[in-house]
């Protein structure tokens, strides 16, 4: 069997307890099939994804990282989705300046009646990282925001 075969691509994904989480729910109890892959961690709105949790989900071995919210004009807390679409933006710019594929970092709107498109998102998200392949850390990330993760470890 190829290497590429085996991978198993680690995915966290940020959803927020409203809406994303909801529709992950959703997608469990209606017995939908959605890749096993996506470790669900919840957080009360999308805007609270703070930038250092994607970038300490990598260099904790993560190979992608989703962050879910509720639909524009859905926030609960009224404006966080629109925080996470602006921090994701910069991030990508960040990852790529790192070396790593911008693709590894998705956002998606997911509504908790949108269980079918939780386990879409969570089934291509899969397959898109498995394409990519394992993420490989390059010394910059493994030694740059690095510090400042340890601090939030503490
Ligand atoms: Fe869901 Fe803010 S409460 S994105």
């Amino acid at each position: 069997m190829k290497e590429q075969e085996r991978f198993e691509p680690r995915i966290i994904g940020f959803l927020c307890n409203w809406c994303a989480y909801t529709g992950a729910d959703l997608a469990g109890v209606s017995r939908m099939k959605s890749a096993p892959n996506v470790r669900v961690l919840r957080l009360m709105c999308s805007g609270r994804v703070d930038p250092t949790f994607v970038l300490r989900a990598f260099q904790l071995g993560a190979d992608g990282v989703l962050v879910a919210g509720c639909h524009p004009g859905d926030c609960h807390y009224q404006e966080g989705n629109y925080k996470a679409l602006r921090r994701t933006l910069l991030l990508k710019r960040v990852l790529r300046q790192f070396g790593i594929d911008e693709r590894r970092l998705r956002l998606e709107w997911i509504s908790a009646s949108e269980g079918e498109k939780f386990a879409r998102v969570a089934n291509e998200f899969t397959e898109e990282i498995r394409a990519l392949g394992p993420l490989e850390l390059t010394a910059a990330l493994e030694t740059g925001p690095a510090l400042e993760l340890e601090e939030v470890r503490a």
